[in-house]
């Protein structure tokens, strides 16, 4: 599959069969995230593999998280129903920034550069591991509503630095019409 074919038949997927990925092929999907550009080729990016009865686990500390975020009053949008894909999913990976600090900690201005150009690399290393799945016949969901527990999850998977997304894989379960995008003469402009 090219490139551009890959891009374009990419999708949310958002039910996947309980066929397990095989070893090989999740490292080579990592090796992909791996190879993507990053500021200064500082490779800001740390992942953590969830696979086999630690989902139970991991989606059991979620619940809890969201059960405390409901109590504090936040809303929770899509998080119950991504939490159910997560428990579905056979991997889920999170991706970390080693170089960040809690979100709710205070920030200088120094600090908030750096974050911005890590952010960005790792948004880079999350396109390429979708990518490369979506090349290998693996289906993914990029998930931010594990933020809805950023605090549990971070203590359950043993990390202090800053949780910037988790991306779950498996076998597609569906098959998804693309989703809407407004066209390129509307969000892009020639001076
Ligand atoms: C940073 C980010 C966070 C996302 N978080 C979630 C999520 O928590 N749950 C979910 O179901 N989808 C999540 N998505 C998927 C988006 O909803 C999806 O990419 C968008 O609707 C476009 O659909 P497509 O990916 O099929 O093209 C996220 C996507 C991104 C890029």
């Amino acid at each position: 599959m090219d490139t551009l074919e890959a891009i374009a038949a990419r999708r949310s997927i958002r039910q996947f069969k309980d066929t397990p990925i095989p070893d090989d092929v999740l490292r080579t999907i990592l090796k992909a995230a791996t190879q993507a550009p990053s500021s200064k080729n500082r490779q800001p990016w740390r992942f953590i593999v969830v696979t086999g009865d630690k989902r139970r686990e991991m989606v059991r500390v979620m619940r809890d998280g969201m059960a405390r975020a409901k109590a504090r009053g936040e809303g929770l949008g899509s998080a119950e129903s991504t939490a159910r894909i997560m428990e579905q999913a056979p991997v889920t990976i999170f991706v970390f920034n080693p170089h960040g600090n809690h979100p709710y900690l205070a920030h200088s201005i120094g600090e908030m550069f750096d974050d911005l150009v890590n952010v960005q690399s790792i948004g880079a290393a999350i396109q390429n591991l979708l990518l490369a799945a979506q090349a290998l016949g693996i289906g993914s969901l990029w998930i931010g509503d594990v933020f809805h527990a950023y605090d549990e999850l971070c203590a359950w998977l043993g990390e202090q630095c800053e949780m910037i997304a988790a991306v779950s894989l498996g076998t597609a379960d569906e098959q998804p019409d693309a989703r809407p995008r407004r066209p390129v003469s509307r969000v892009a402009r020639w001076l």
